[in-house]
């Protein structure tokens, strides 16, 4: 069985933290696929075509994968912002993207980059589509209020002028976007291990998870 360890919940829950720091504990390589669909967001955006029109959203794949020999499209920090991630969460309603980015994903989880001992994907169906048979299946979840207080606090730390009630209608928009659309639905995998991190810091969520990877992987 391989090493994957699937993350996934919504908007601010933690899950990017904790993947991030359990990849460096396990060494485990990491891939934020939400970086895939803010990528192709950024493309269509940056054409001023519409990012919710099905022939423009492939565009910006296309425009992508031309993009991605010199791997630096996904770590732009131009893609974190707010406008990137609603018009992602709209490209990512399409199921034509969504297939588009499906292969880039299982075969990261299936053959990670040499030297690493496993892989661990975060985003929205890693568990329930991607990695259906991942040993390990997190969905990390928090009340809609911490999480968006916790985006006002990123946000306002990179200098923009937020304001919290702003950043809560906007991550309650996107959490009913990303949960009740038709393909590929945010939802805890039947198997997962769900953990609410509203009132865990950062180092207990690692503990937990690690307890967790002890147990499937030995
Ligand atoms: O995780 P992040 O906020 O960067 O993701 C941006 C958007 O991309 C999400 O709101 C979601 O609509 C979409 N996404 C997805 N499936 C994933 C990862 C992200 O639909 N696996």
């Amino acid at each position: 069985m391989k090493n994957i360890i699937a993350i996934d919940g919504p908007a601010a829950s933690g899950k990017g933290t904790l993947s991030r720091n359990l990849a460096k504990e396990l060494n485990f390589a990491h891939m934020d696929t939400g970086a895939l669909y803010r990528a192709v967001a950024f493309e269509v955006l940056k054409q001023g075509k519409n990012p919710a029109n099905e022939g423009d959203a492939l565009y910006g794949c296309k425009a992508l994968k031309g993009n991605l020999h010199n791997a630096s499209p996904l770590s732009n920090p131009d893609l974190r912002t707010e406008e990137i991630g609603d018009a992602a969460s709209k490209v990512a309603s399409i199921q034509s993207v969504r297939d588009f980015l499906t292969d880039m994903q299982r075969d990261f989880a299936n053959s990670p980059p040499f030297g690493f001992n496993g892989a661990i994907l975060d985003g929205r169906d890693i568990g329930t589509i991607i990695c259906p048979n991942a040993p390990l299946k997190l969905y990390i979840t928090a009340k809609c209020e911490i999480r968006a207080n916790r985006r006002m606090k990123e946000l306002q730390s990179k200098g923009l002028s937020v304001t919290y009630e702003a950043v809560l209608e906007d991550m309650r928009a996107r959490d009913a976007r990303d949960s009740n659309r038709k393909v590929a639905p945010l939802k805890p995998a039947a198997d997962c291990v769900i953990i609410d991190s509203s009132n865990l810091s950062e180092a207990k969520m690692l503990e937990t998870a690690l307890t967790y990877a002890k147990k499937a992987f030995g």
